[in-house]
């Protein structure tokens, strides 16, 4: 279904260089966790999943214009992501930038064309600017370019709340807003924050015992000396903490009123067993 939705919202773009680069990135397939997560959390409150397309397709959006400058020269330097060449390999350097650009922008232009209730797309909007931006997913990317291993594991999980927790976090908060939960919406916060912790220190897991074949990405955290979960607490610890933090944040899942959880519960046991 949001392969179908994200064809339809970037083909309101005009043609150029630039629609190329960013429909060659956002329809590689990435594995759309968080459009999923968003779908998955309005149905478990008796919603339409269909009322959440606008902002499943913006997160989407958001997250493939993170990754594409995640892999620029200027920061992990990768030359592969979603199995094919990374936008700014396949494209060149500035169509890159610029493709990231025009995902972002359009992803909040596609947000406010939802048909949902105006105060709630507002306040929708709201926590997908405080997700993505400077409070939120770029402050990890700029806290994970500066990263020192004297910082430690507190430093560590600080950078993965952010670059990686945020934009987990947000589809959670997005359905709880359009569902009429706003009273739960931190709660669903600090469930996003669990699962990105546990999904990034899986993802460093991955990198550091998977090839780039089997992820479909580069492999690169020992090239770029990075401080990772796996580099900070080992291989066997940092899948403890890993398997902990998923399971808590099922249990938490499992505590929310007028929620059913059976779905999203089955989702999150399917992300915990992933192998790309
Ligand atoms: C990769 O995210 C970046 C991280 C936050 C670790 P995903 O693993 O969700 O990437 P895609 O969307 O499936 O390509
Ligand atoms: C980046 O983390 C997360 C983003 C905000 C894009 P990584 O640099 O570990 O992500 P991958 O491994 O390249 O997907
Ligand atoms: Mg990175
Ligand atoms: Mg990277
Ligand atoms: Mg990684």
């Amino acid at each position: 279904m949001i392969e179908d939705v994200l064809l339809e919202k970037i083909g309101e773009v005009a043609d150029s260089r630039v629609k190329d680069a960013m429909i060659y990135s956002l329809m590689a397939g990435g594995k759309r966790i968080r459009p999923n997560l968003l779908y998955q959390v309005l149905e478990g409150y008796g919603r339409q999943p269909s009322d959440g397309d606008e902002f499943a397709a913006a997160l989407e959006m958001i997250h493939t214009y993170s990754l594409i400058h995640d892999d620029l020269p200027a920061m992990d330097n990768d030359d592969l992501r979603r199995g094919r060449p990374t936008c700014h390999r396949e494209f060149d350097e500035a169509t890159a930038i610029l493709a990231g650009d025009g995902l972002l922008t359009q992803a909040f232009a596609c947000a406010s064309k939802s048909t949902q209730p105006a105060d709630r797309i507002v306040r929708c909007i709201r926590i997908l600017a405080d997700m993505a931006g400077p409070d939120g997913m770029v402050l990890g990317q700029t806290l994970d370019m500066n990263e020192n291993s004297s910082d430690g594991w507190e430093g560590l999980k600080r950078v993965h709340r952010y670059k990686t927790g945020c934009l987990l976090s947000a589809p959670l908060m997005i359905a709880a807003v359009l569902s009429g939960e706003d009273d739960a919406v931190e709660k669903w916060h600090e469930v996003g924050v669990k699962i990105g912790l546990a999904f990034q220190i899986q993802d460093d897991i991955l990198d550091a015992t998977s090839t780039a074949e089997e992820l479909g990405k580069s492999n690169s955290d020992k090239r770029n000396d990075k401080v990772t979960g796996v580099s900070l607490l080992g291989i066997e610890k940092a899948e403890i903490l890993m398997n902990e933090l998923y399971s808590q944040s099922i249990e938490m899942i499992r505590s929310f009123e007028r929620f059913q959880p059976d779905e999203l519960i089955e989702m999150i046991r399917g992300i915990q067993t992933r192998r790309k």
